[in-house]
């Protein structure tokens, strides 16, 4: 094993963050895929100017605030939807392979952590409904900072705390520019691809890139 610790991004890598919607599909209407991406810009969006500006919220009101301007971008579709939609956040569906990738990892001595902008509540939600608990030996927030992802002192938490050089661990992550910070940290960094997006930040590089979880224990 070449790496001590195996560092998760939560939405997006692990968990879902588009079954809210597709789940909702019938409800929400035709404009459901742009407005749920519109919801997951802006909630990025929200989490970048307000960490550089020094005026944090946390991210589940970053969430709510970013579901009303998709809401008021998209008025054909139904308000009424937004709590049953937030909800979702609280019982995301884990992406299919997840739990079995962890176990492996964990199984071949690895310590297992998410790192994440979730709050820590939304975090311990979603972590008790996808029953990965008893895998995830820790799970850091940003909250405890108070900044939000790319501030390298996010992927600093990991390092301290568990006392690793940047490079011993491995940081899987399905967006690119979360890749990218974790990489300027030091981090050995694996893109998921998930979508099958072009690459971007070519000055800060995945070390690998995979369309799921399922191949990482194999690159481990
Ligand atoms: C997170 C965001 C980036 O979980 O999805 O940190």
């Amino acid at each position: 094993m070449r790496h001590a610790a195996y560092v998760f991004d939560a939405y997006g890598t692990l968990f879902d963050v588009h079954a809210a919607v597709r789940r909702n599909a019938e409800a929400v209407g035709p404009d459901g895929p742009a407005l749920s991406d519109m919801w997951r810009a802006k909630q990025l969006e929200y989490s970048w100017v307000r960490s550089l500006a020094g005026a944090y919220l946390d991210f589940w009101e970053l969430t709510k605030l970013a579901l009303d301007h998709a809401f008021a971008r998209f008025p054909d579709a139904d308000p009424a939807l937004k709590p049953r939609l937030l909800d979702a956040y609280w019982a995301c569906d884990s992406f299919p392979e997840v739990p079995a990738v962890l176990r492996r990892l964990k199984a071949d001595g690895a310590r297992i952590a998410i790192l994440s902008n979730g709050s820590p509540d939304m975090l311990e939600s979603a972590i008790r409904t996808a029953v990965i608990a008893d895998v995830v030996d820790e799970v850091f927030s940003v909250d405890a900072i108070r900044r939000y992802k790319t501030d390298p002192n996010v992927y600093d938490m990991v390092a301290t705390k568990w006392r690793l050089f940047p490079s011993a661990i491995s940081f899987q992550s399905s967006n690119r520019w979360d890749v990218a910070g974790a990489k300027k940290f030091g981090c050995r960094t694996v893109w998921i691809n998930r979508s099958g997006l072009p690459d971007e930040y070519a000055d800060l590089p995945a070390d690998a890139v995979l369309p799921n979880l399922e191949g990482l224990p194999a690159i481990a």
